[in-house]
């Protein structure tokens, strides 16, 4: 069965929408979210275009940086820094990846944790690991409410995450730890893959290779989540194959309109609860 991400999402974001109205009422402002783009990556493009129209979608304000490749590094880190100041602003996202030459660390570094929208400070990533999470990063946050939405209950499974990046694999892999699954993270350098993608009930794909998961790595009735977005011959598809392992899997999402719009929905969940914070803790 398909996991629509794009409905679940639409549901997301009606309740966000209300949100919003609620805080306007209140504090007299909308939630405001800051995006950085630098360099004109096109996959980077859509991904930003798509989160200033998932602002618009919820009636919350957003602001786009867009800085061509070879900007000076501290131009973009003073935009930071005076965003950080800006007391009308409530999130700050850089989108990565950045170009090659500019200090990812650095940068992100420059961004405090009340207005870390994307989860990806020390601070929040370590709460997460406490299982005390506060912002959970965007993208497997919403593969949990896709999970969600199964109806199936996780406690015991064997989850597999493919892929250790800091943005979506690791913190993926604590989220399934957290929700009870016994979780096992594969990489570049993991032995018997196969063997060990057969025996999961619940299998989260982000590596950036397209349709990588084939049928026989998957076991009849597994959940697959599919993270990957690639363009090939100028159409998108996942890193799973979705035509050899949609037969076998009890629940699978389709790319696109899978785990893409559950990330901007989560993040503009994400900035909501950052601006309430912050009008909170202001008083
Ligand atoms: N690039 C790909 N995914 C993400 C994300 O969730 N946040 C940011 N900032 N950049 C990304």
């Amino acid at each position: 069965m398909l996991i629509l991400g794009k409905e679940v999402s639409r549901e997301t974001r009606i309740e966000i929408k209300q949100g919003v109205e609620d805080f306007s009422k209140k504090y007299g402002r909308v939630p405001c979210l800051a995006v950085i783009i630098v360099g004109e990556d096109p996959a980077s493009q859509t991904y930003v275009r798509n989160k200033v129209l998932g602002c618009e979608e919820v009636s919350m304000k957003s602001l786009k940086y867009e800085f061509p490749n070879g900007t000076n590094q501290e131009d973009i880190a003073n935009t930071i820094r005076t965003l950080v100041k800006d007391d009308n602003v409530d999130g700050i996202l850089v989108q990565l990846p950045l170009p090659k030459g500019y200090d990812e660390k650095y940068l992100l570094d420059l961004i405090p944790e009340t207005k870390d929208v994307d989860g990806f400070c020390a601070s929040n990533i370590g709460l997460l690991a406490l299982g005390t999470p506060r912002t959970i990063s965007c993208t497997p946050f919403g593969v949990m409410r896709l999970l969600k939405s199964t109806g199936v209950d996780l406690a015991g499974k064997n989850a597999v995450v493919i892929g250790r990046s800091n943005t979506v694999g690791k913190p993926m892999a604590m989220l399934l730890l957290n929700a009870n699954c016994t979780v096992t993270v594969c990489h570049s350098k993991t032995q018997n893959l196969k063997e060990i993608t057969k025996n999961a009930d619940i299998l989260v794909v982000a590596i950036g290779r397209p349709k990588f998961l084939k049928g026989d790595m998957v076991k009849d009735g597994a959940i697959v989540i599919d993270v990957g977005i690639n363009r090939v011959d100028g159409h998108l598809c996942g890193d799973v194959d979705f035509d050899e392992v949609e037969p076998k899997a009890s629940f699978i999402t389709p790319v696109p309109g899978g785990v893409g719009p559950m990330t901007i929905s989560m993040l503009l969940y994400n900035t909501l609860m950052a601006a309430i914070a912050r009008e909170e803790n202001a008083r």
